[in-house]
């Protein structure tokens, strides 16, 4: 597949199959990872691959974390239960994917969160993954509720929980949303 192609296919999946992946094709993926560009070339990113019962108890964390969201999406879908049922349900399983992978920011020399270079070493994360056959989605609803407690389960301290990223073989073949326009402005052509 050429990466054009990779680009505008890969898509955000939330419904996975039970189906075990290789540590071998995990450790590809997070490779390709780590060859993402970064600040500095300080390459102070942090990932941690989380499968089994450490996983079982994020999941018991993120549950915890819909109660947060509840009163916003039955204000914001009064008459679509089914889309708040279903982001319960994406919520308590994370679509039953086999892996969960947390993506933590390093620091820049200025004390500042490095966001930035994590976020692309998650994008070739999730581009490689769909190069393997894999499907993943960013989260961070989670982050935003939950991210002490999350980093009291893994004994992560002083970093940035920035996004938690299921993955696992898709069960669902989501649609391409439709690109928005007039989001690029040309000067001097
Ligand atoms: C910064 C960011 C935050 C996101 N947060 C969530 C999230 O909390 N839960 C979720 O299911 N999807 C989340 N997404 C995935 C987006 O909903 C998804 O990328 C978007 O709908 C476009 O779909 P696509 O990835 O299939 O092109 C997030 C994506 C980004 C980039």
């Amino acid at each position: 597949m050429r990466l054009s192609e990779i680009i505008k296919r890969r898509r955000s999946v939330r419904k996975f199959k039970s189906d075990p992946i290789s540590k071998d094709l995990l450790e590809k993926i997070m490779d390709l990872a780590t060859w993402a560009p970064s600040a500095m070339n300080r390459q102070d990113w942090h990932f941690v691959i989380l499968q089994g019962s450490q996983k079982d108890d994020f999941l018991k964390i993120s549950t915890t974390a819909f109660e947060h969201f509840k009163p916003v999406l039955e204000k914001n879908f009064k008459d679509k239960p089914k889309i708040i049922e279903g982001m319960k349900i994406f919520f308590e399983t994370y679509g039953n994917a086999p892996v969960i992978i947390m993506a933590y920011a390093g620091k820049l020399p200025t004390g500042q969160d490095d966001v930035w270079s994590v976020s692309l070493a998650v994008q070739n994360l999730m581009l490689s993954a769909y190069e393997e056959g894999l499907g993943t989605v960013w989260t961070d609803g989670v982050v935003f509720t939950k991210e002490k407690e999350i980093n009291d389960l893994i004994g992560i301290k002083d970093r940035k929980l920035v996004c938690v990223i299921p993955i696992g073989y898709p069960a669902e073949e989501p649609k391409a949303p439709p690109r928005r326009e007039g989001r690029i402005q040309w000067i001097g052509f």
